[in-house]
């Protein structure tokens, strides 16, 4: 093993003004994220993990506080660097799977291996092995629309997963899953945080029971 990969913040806040009034969404946290631990956030709806999860990824800027990816200060960055950081170093499964829906299970997943420049001749064997990681391999030629919502946010784990990114965010992966195929999502991630710094939120007692390292927040604040 290189690099403790791993995350910190220091002082992170993040308002929201609406209407007038402020919310805040992520209110002065400051957290160590253990290198190669299966990582949970959990809260109430609208306590902020996503909020948190977004910043931490370098998808979203901080109001305030700084926010450190491995030995580089993301909150340092220009807009153009951090993008290309996030690009280069990151996988993200969000709370709505956004796959593209004119594309096959398996063209969703070797698109997200093209756009992070995978070896070519290695990207059929690398998007099929990702889809059997998440039970899908027979639906690989679906195409998104065809599949169950399940399925979908399968495949949309099997698209962060494969080009096997050093930073694995995933927020609420296993919400359309029953409580097997949950649990096999949750596998895939255990295996993977031996090698990868993995993130995910969830409401689940049982996933987040299953987890190294739980952060619990409630109201923006970390409790
Ligand atoms: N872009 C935004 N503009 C204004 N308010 C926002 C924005 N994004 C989030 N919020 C507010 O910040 C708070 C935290 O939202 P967040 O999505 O982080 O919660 P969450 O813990 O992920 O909830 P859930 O479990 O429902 O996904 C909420 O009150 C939400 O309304
Ligand atoms: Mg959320």
């Amino acid at each position: 093993m290189e690099t403790e990969y791993s995350i910190r913040t220091e002082g992170v806040c993040r308002y929201f003004k609406v209407g007038g009034v402020e919310t805040r969404a992520v209110d002065n946290v400051s957290l160590q994220i253990p290198a190669r631990q299966l990582v949970v956030l959990r809260g109430r709806s609208g306590s902020g993990k996503t909020t948190l999860m977004n910043m931490m990824g370098a998808m979203d800027m901080p109001t305030a506080g700084k926010i450190w990816m491995g030995d580089e200060e993301i909150t340092a960055m220009t807009d153009a660097q951090r993008d290309m950081f996030r690009r280069k170093n990151t996988g993200f499964v969000f709370q709505s799977v956004a796959l593209i829906t004119m594309m096959s299970a398996y063209e969703n997943v070797e698109f997200a291996l093209r756009m992070a420049n995978y070896p070519k001749k290695q990207r059929h064997d690398r998007a099929m092995e990702a889809l059997r990681m998440v039970g899908l391999e027979p639906r690989a030629n679906h195409m998104a629309r065809e599949l169950s919502g399940g399925e979908q946010q399968r495949v949309a784990v099997a698209r962060a997963i494969a080009p096997k990114p050093r930073f694995l965010f995933a927020d609420e992966p296993t919400s359309e899953q029953d409580s097997a195929t949950g649990l096999q999502v949750l596998k895939v991630f255990q295996e993977l945080a031996k090698e990868t710094t993995v993130v995910i939120t969830t409401h689940d007692e049982v996933i987040a029971s299953m987890a190294d390292c739980v952060f619990a927040m409630e109201d923006g604040k970390l409790i």
